[in-house]
């Protein structure tokens, strides 16, 4: 079994500490920012200190068994405390809507805990506190282990798949160059993924990128990691280049418009995305751009696969168009943060280190949405720690409610 990567976003000392890695200040700052309570843990949330779909979940939680942890006398009786815990956790869920990860946890916590009172009515306070704190140490260790699996799984699926396909993808644009494998030549593996599902998105290992982490144990150095630097928070050129940096996996960074020509240049094995809610026929959310990559991979011939804990799948929403999507503020898209590199000097005396650089023309619109629906035709295979669900390519969509009972 693969070793957890050592990078680490969520920090927990059980019972009462947390703090998370802030994901703005990465990669130049690698700072640690405490969450006391659910307001800090909304907070790190909404304004993306923590991202990731099964991160924002766990620190959710998290955020909770710290908050109850800290003053359990607020409370006399473990009914008032569950009333504590339900508003908390539909305050909790209002910090971004699209991941469905958080609205699972928080309604499986709310469920678990009022059939625990059901059953057990003279439960106390302390006793509820230590049910919550259960809970959230079980939700660490799990998405641990299913990004594992799912690392094995779709390390193994593309290895078996994807080499039938990837030759085939032709040139698509005058003079590009692709050069299928012969048998004999050992086999160079290029996937290409997009935004950041490490372990900075995760308990660890990661999902999408945990594929790449247990194929590069696989066949070391024989893969090469594309990754983009999704505009416009900019997940992949900060935070996924950080992980595969890190973890000396091969890599190379492309601007999101770079995707189509190296697919048409360089053949590419598959496309690994992540997902924040993938709905019962398969359509998935995931972060903006995603789409139109899936689009490119179509064209191309090229494998698109969607790699999530069976946590990320919303079987009551039936469709991508019935997922809400996030908009985020427009200075995100309009300005850029960096850090000023030694050699601009002239620039180092003008502006502080973490100055936000704008990018745009002062006064013009703009239309800032954080996420993209892949349709479900275009997806080739959804990765979980159940299993690899396919689909014939004659099939429009996936029947995740039957892959459920089946799984
Ligand atoms: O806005 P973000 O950074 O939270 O978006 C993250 C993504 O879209 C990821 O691909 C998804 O949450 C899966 S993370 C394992």
């Amino acid at each position: 079994m693969p070793k957890p990567s050592a990078l680490q976003a969520i920090r927990f000392e059980p019972p009462g500490t947390l703090t998370v890695l802030d994901q703005l200040l990465l990669p130049y700052d690698e700072t640690l920012v405490p969450v006391t309570g659910i307001d800090d843990g909304h907070r790190v949330i909404k304004a993306m200190q923590v991202r990731g779909a099964p991160a924002i979940a766990i620190v959710a939680i998290l955020s909770l068994v710290v908050d109850i942890h800290a003053r359990p006398e607020r409370w006399a009786t473990a009914s008032e405390l569950l009333v504590y815990i339900t508003e908390a956790t539909h305050y909790l869920e209002t910090s971004r809507p699209t991941a469905v990860n958080l609205f699972e946890a928080t309604k499986r916590l709310r469920d678990t805990l009022a059939s625990t009172i059901h059953v057990h009515p003279n439960l106390s306070v302390s006793e509820l506190c230590q049910r919550v704190l259960e809970f959230g140490e079980a939700m660490l260790a799990r998405d641990l282990s299913d990004n594992q699996r799912i690392g094995a799984l779709g390390a193994t699926w593309i290895q078996e798949q994807a080499p039938h396909r990837a030759p085939e993808c032709k040139p698509e644009v005058p003079n590009a160059s692709v050069q299928p494998r012969s048998p004999s030549t050992p086999a160079t593996w290029r996937i290409l993924t997009h935004c950041n599902t490490g372990a900075l998105a995760t308990a660890g290992w990661g999902t999408a990128l945990g594929i790449a982490r247990s194929l590069f144990q696989q066949v070391g150095e024989q893969l090469h990691v594309y990754c983009t630097e999704t505009r416009p928070y900019m997940q992949g050129s900060r935070l996924t280049a950080y992980e595969l940096v890190h973890d000396k996996i091969p890599a190379t960074l492309i601007t999101d418009s770079m995707a189509a020509a190296l697919l048409a240049s360089r053949t590419t094995n598959a496309i690994v995305v992540g997902a924040d809610r993938v709905a019962a026929n398969g359509d998935t959310a995931n972060k903006i751009g995603t789409y139109q990559l899936a689009v490119v991979a179509h064209h191309h011939n090229v494998p698109f696969m969607v790699a999530a804990p069976w946590t990320s799948i919303d079987l009551t929403t039936p469709s991508g168009a019935d997922i809400p999507i996030e908009e985020r503020p427009s200075d995100e898209m309009v300005t850029a943060k960096g850090r000023v590199v030694p050699h601009t000097s002239s620039l180092h005396t003008e502006l502080p280190a973490d100055a936000r650089v704008r990018l745009a023309a002062p006064g013009i619109a703009t239309w800032n949405p954080a996420f993209d629906i892949t349709p479900a035709h275009l997806i080739s295979a959804i990765v979980t720690e159940r299993g690899v669900i396919t689909k014939s390519d004659s099939q429009a969509t996936f029947d995740l409610a039957g892959s459920h009972a089946r799984l």
